[in-house]
């Protein structure tokens, strides 16, 4: 764990099984970088870290992210029209698909997956819109050694295609929202438990939403153990629910963590501004 005694922020863990609250600190004046190095780390303890009224503009926002790393600007997310380096989730009150509406974690799709996302509430819903996240080091704590030991030596393939490519089931819903199905081409092969880069610890790091099927199997092979490992991953324990107010950032690790979008606030405008930093290779 962090020793962030003698920082001016505190680090509050949330009631439910994965994050925390960091509290003090302004995001726009505050980033020393001995702050940002311990909020580095208290990420990777804490695979998610959630903040409260931030009053970021967009180049605030740009600029607090680019002390944690490198912007790696989504290719398929449609962009905040001023600042192309923010994706734009957006879900205005006649729509009804949402972006990120299923147990995911980002970019897990590329060679290199992104590090973590840094997303900003700009308008949220008086009611719902909620995103739940997951803790993969609990969702790996939390197997039987026997299953470990199964998953330790496995690797396994994820993908965009079938999400953001021309053929993706469901597409015409976000229409304006998401583009560049041509680039959705590429797969990427990925230890199915990882040392996580930041922590060392042992991550699950497989996904609904990308994951296709373990590396040598097939898809029907593989299908009964990723369902087992999703339905254990999203346990009740191993998750909380954030609820958002315009200035709230959740800040997440990729490799630590998973998040769902919740749905639930048809008729209502929800804007969100996302971030993605730059991650490395990840290794078992
Ligand atoms: C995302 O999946 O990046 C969006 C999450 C959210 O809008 O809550």
């Amino acid at each position: 764990m962090a020793d962030t005694a003698a920082q001016p922020f505190k680090i509050e863990p949330t009631p439910g099984g994965v994050g925390a609250f960091v509290q003090g600190i302004d995001l726009a004046n505050d980033l020393s970088s001995n702050t940002v190095g311990a909020l580095r780390q208290a990420l990777g303890d804490h695979c998610v870290l959630f903040f409260r009224d931030q009053k970021l503009t967009p180049d605030q926002h740009i600029e607090a992210a680019e002390k944690f790393g490198e912007i790696n600007v989504n290719r398929f997310f449609s962009r905040v029209p001023t600042h192309d380096k923010i994706a734009l989730v957006v879900k205005e009150p006649d729509q009804t698909a949402n972006i990120g509406g299923a147990w995911h974690t980002d970019h897990s799709y590329d060679q290199i997956p992104a590090m973590g996302s840094m997303l900003l509430a700009r308008q949220t819903p008086t009611r719902g819109g909620d995103t739940l996240f997951a803790n993969m080091y609990a969702a790996y704590d939390s197997l039987s050694d026997g299953l470990k030991q199964t998953l330790n030596g496995l690797r396994a393939v994820h993908s965009s295609r079938h999400r953001f490519g021309p053929n993706a089931q469901g597409r015409e819903g976000y229409k304006g929202r998401l583009g560049n199905a041509e680039l959705a081409q590429q797969d990427a092969v990925h230890p199915v438990v990882i040392s996580h880069p930041i922590s060392g610890r042992k991550a699950l790091y497989v996904n609904d939403a990308f994951t296709l099927q373990f590396e040598g199997w097939t898809k029907e092979e593989s299908e009964p153990l990723l369902k087992m490992l999703y339905a254990h991953a999203s346990r009740p324990e191993h998750t909380y629910r954030f609820q958002w107010a315009p200035g709230s950032i959740a800040f997440w690790d990729n490799r630590a963590s998973w998040h769902y979008a919740v749905n639930d606030y048809h008729g209502a405008r929800r804007e969100m501004h996302r971030i993605t930093l730059e991650g490395e290779a990840l290794d078992a």
